[in-house]
């Protein structure tokens, strides 16, 4: 039912479908919609072999410990209660993992950093408790001289009411807005995430992004969507009484769709 409605709303039927939302019972992260998420979820499977093998490690240790050396195994105590050798071994192996680890982990880090020169910068701003959107410069994208139109719009929580009196079916309740942020795919993006009462946090799973909004402040992060389609997230930070009814969506269409779109609602 989402697919289809997913395949109405972005006309394609060729589309690859992916887990963009929460499914039920989920276990895994959302697929990813960008290199930066593609680079988390990489990391995360390679952590999760080390973490394993960890754990492997440690409970045989434990276990062959209690039951070689317990008081019916072994009445008499051992002569052998000290080891260098043993002392570097295991100060090291722990200190050398987090090392192979640290390095991956700063490339990721930094790479989220990156800034490269963005096509669109759309400013992203908190409210309690919705978020607003607006997206100026279009210059870059559609050749208009001087043009200083801004596309302004907010995006509420879409309630129950709404949802069953349209006959929403398959649509995600708590999750879905009455407006939904539309982004270009494979465009450079910038968004500024600022907030103007209380702290929010902007947060896409997909697209590997997560960003405080804070009020008085403005926080830049770049975004590179390699697909299309409706991604959806939640605000991430403690902001109050509705923290979770300000739910994000966004509508990734192709950047030759998005340029019609700003077109028809700017000029
Ligand atoms: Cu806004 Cu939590």
């Amino acid at each position: 039912m989402r697919l289809e409605i997913i395949k109405q709303i972005i006309h394609i039927n060729s589309i690859e479908f992916a887990c963009d939302a929460p499914d039920l019972f989920q276990l895994r992260l959302q697929d990813p919609a960008t290199s930066i998420m593609e680079g988390l979820l990489d990391f995360n499977k390679h952590l999760l072999f080390v973490i394993v093998v960890i754990v492997l490690l440690v409970a045989w240790l434990l276990f062959a410990t209690i039951s070689n050396y317990d008081e019916f195994n072994t009445p008499n105590s051992q002569k052998f209660f000290h080891s260098n050798e043993l002392e570097i071994v295991w100060t090291s192996l722990p200190a050398l993992t987090l090392l192979s680890l640290a390095s991956p982990s700063f490339n990721l880090l930094y790479s989220m950093d990156e800034v490269s020169t963005p096509e669109i910068s759309v400013k992203v701003i908190g409210h309690q408790w919705f978020w607003s959107y607006e997206i100026s410069d279009f210059d870059r994208v559609i050749s208009c001289n001087g043009s200083d139109k801004t596309l302004k719009y907010t995006c509420y929580l879409l309630t129950g009411e709404e949802f069953y009196k349209k006959n929403n079916a398959g649509f995600f309740r708590l999750l879905e807005t009455n407006k939904r942020l539309v982004l270009p795919s494979n465009t450079h993006l910038r968004l500024l995430v600022t907030s103007v009462d209380v702290l929010h946090s902007w947060t896409i799973p997909s697209f590997g992004v997560k960003i405080d909004a804070c009020p008085g402040r403005l926080n830049q992060v770049n975004m590179f969507l390699k697909r299309v389609g409706i991604f959806f997230g939640q605000c991430s930070e403690i902001c109050g009484v509705n923290h979770g009814f300000m739910p994000i969506v966004a509508l990734v269409v192709s950047s030759n769709q998005f340029n019609f779109y700003v077109i028809s609602k700017t000029f």
